[in-house]
C-alpha cells in the first residue's frame, strides 16, 4: 500500500514536472480550452495563448494541434517581449455565416510585432457563400482578408495553406524583412477579388517556393513596395503577377527593385503585368527584373497598361506613374492571344528603359506580335517576336 502510494506520488510529481517544463516552451491552445471540433468557438483560447506568449519573458511557442478550430476575427497584437512562434498542425476554420468575417476587414490580423514565425497550418475562410452574395449583386459586407501582417518586422511564414479567402488571402502591409516560403493558396478561378499575396509599403519581402491558384492576382504589388523578390512561384489559375493598380491617388509612393524569377504561369489572364490608373500621380515603378519565366497558355503574357480607368472617369487624363528600367529576360512559352507583348504606356510619362532579352513567346494559333505606345527601350539577344520598341 505504502509503496503504491509512493509510486503514485512519484508519478504525479513527474507528470507535473513534465507539464511545467513543456509549458515553459509550448502553449497548446487545447490546454487553454480550445476544442478541435470545428464547432466550438476557439477564439478566446487563441487570444489567451497569444497574450501569455507575448508577455512572457521566456520565448514561447503557441501550438495549435491537428483538428479544426472555429475562429472569429481576431487581432494578435504586439509589441511582444520575445520573438513569437505560432506552430499550426491543424486548420483554422471561419464561421459558416460569412457575415461574421465579412464585416471585419481582417480575419486574422497580426500588428506591430518584431520577430514572428507562423509555421504550417491551414486557414479555411469558407468564402464561397460570400462570393455568391457578391455575384448575386446583393448588398454584402465589405469582406475580410484571411491573414494580414501590419507593421511587422522579421517575419517568417512557412508552409501555410490558405483556402477560399473572402478577399485577399495574405496581406503584407508596412513590414520589413518578411520571408514567405512554401505557401499554398487555393481558391476557384471565378472567385472575385481573391488575390493570393498582396505586398505594399514594405521592404525586403521574399516570396518563394509557393503555389497560388486563385480568382484574382496571384501576387499583387502595391505602392511603397521595395526590394521584393519573388522566386519559384507557380501561378494559375489567376490574374498573374501584377504591379498595381498604381496611381489611383495623386500622392503615392513608388515601387522599386522588384525581381520575379524562376516562376511559372499557367492559364492566367495576365502573366507579368504593370498597371496604373490614367490619372495624375507622383507614383513610379523603377527597377523591375523578370527572369526565367515560363508561360503556359497565358492571355496577356507581358503587359503594361497605364490606361486603367474602369468606370471611365479619367477624361483626357494620362497616368502620372513613371515606369522605367523594366527587364524581361528569358521569358518563354505560349500566349492565347496574338499580342503577347503589350506596352500601353502613359502619353505624358512614356515608359523608359524597357529591355527585352530572350523573349520567346509563341501564339497558340500563329505568330505572336508586340504592340507599343509611348514605350522606349531595347530588344537584345534572340526574341521570337518582332519588337515594337
Ligand atoms: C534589391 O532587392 C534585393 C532583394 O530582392 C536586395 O537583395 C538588394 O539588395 C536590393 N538592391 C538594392 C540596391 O537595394
Ligand atoms: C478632351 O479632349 C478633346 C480633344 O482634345 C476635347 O475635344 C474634349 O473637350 C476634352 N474633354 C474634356 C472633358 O476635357
Amino acid at each position: 500500500m505504502a509503496t503504491a502510494n509512493l509510486v503514485t506520488c512519484f508519478l504525479s510529481i513527474l507528470l507535473m514536472m513534465m507539464l511545467f517544463s513543456s509549458s515553459l516552451a509550448f502553449i497548446n491552445v487545447v490546454t487553454l480550452g480550445a476544442k478541435p471540433d470545428g464547432k466550438t468557438d476557439a477564439t478566446s483560447s487563441f487570444l489567451k495563448a497569444w497574450t501569455l506568449a507575448c508577455s512572457s519573458v521566456n520565448p514561447q511557442t503557441i501550438y495549435i494541434p491537428t483538428g479544426n478550430f472555429l475562429i472569429k476575427p481576431a487581432v494578435f497584437r504586439g509589441p511582444c517581449k520575445n520573438r513569437m512562434v505560432v506552430r499550426i498542425d491543424g486548420t483554422l476554420l471561419a464561421p459558416s455565416d460569412y457575415r461574421v468575417l465579412g464585416s471585419s476587414t481582417n480575419w486574422l490580423l497580426f500588428v506591430k510585432i518584431t520577430g514572428l514565425s507562423v509555421i504550417g497550418g491551414t486557414l479555411n475562410a469558407q468564402g464561397a457563400t460570400y462570393w455568391a452574395c457578391k455575384n448575386a449583386g446583393k448588398s454584402c459586407p465589405a469582406g475580410a482578408r484571411s491573414i494580414t501582417f501590419n507593421y511587422a518586422d522579421n517575419v517568417v511564414i512557412n508552409g501555410l495553406t490558405s483556402i477560399n479567402s473572402q478577399l485577399t488571402h495574405v496581406v503584407i502591409n508596412r513590414c520589413n524583412n518578411v520571408m514567405v516560403k512554401g505557401v499554398k493558396i487555393v481558391a476557384p478561378d471565378q472567385s472575385p477579388n481573391t488575390d493570393g499575396i498582396h505586398v505594399q509599403f514594405s521592404s525586403g519581402v521574399t516570396i518563394t517556393s509557393s503555389s497560388i491558384k486563385t480568382g484574382d492576382d496571384c501576387v499583387s504589388i502595391g505602392p511603397g513596395a521595395k526590394n521584393l523578390l519573388i522566386d519559384r512561384v507557380s501561378c494559375g489559375p489567376g490574374h498573374g503577377i501584377s504591379i498595381g493598380s498604381l496611381g489611383k491617388g495623386a500622392n503615392e509612393q513608388g515601387v522599386q527593385n522588384v525581381t520575379v524569377k524562376n516562376s511559372v504561369l499557367t492559364g492566367t489572364d495576365n502573366g507579368l503585368r504593370i498597371k496604373s490608373w490614367a490619372r495624375p500621380s507622383t507614383g513610379f515603378v523603377t527597377g523591375v527584373l523578370y527572369r526565367n519565366i515560363v508561360m503556359n497558355k497565358v492571355k496577356n503574357p507581358i503587359i503594361i497598361d497605364q490606361n486603367y480607368c474602369p468606370s471611365n472617369n479619367c477624361p483626357n487624363q494620362s497616368s502620372g506613374v513613371k515606369i522605367k528600367e523594366v527587364t524581361y529576360q528569358n521569358i518563354q512559352g505560349t500566349s492565347t492571344t496574338q499580342v503577347a507583348v503589350n506596352f500601353e504606356c502613359s502619353s505624358s510619362n512614356p515608359c523608359r528603359g524597357i529591355r527585352l532579352q530572350g523573349v520567346k513567346l509563341t501564339y497558340v494559333n500563329g505568330i505572336a506580335t508586340s504592340s507599343c505606345s509611348n514605350a522606349g527601350g531595347t530588344a537584345v539577344g534572340v526574341n521570337t517576336l518582332k519588337s515594337c520598341l
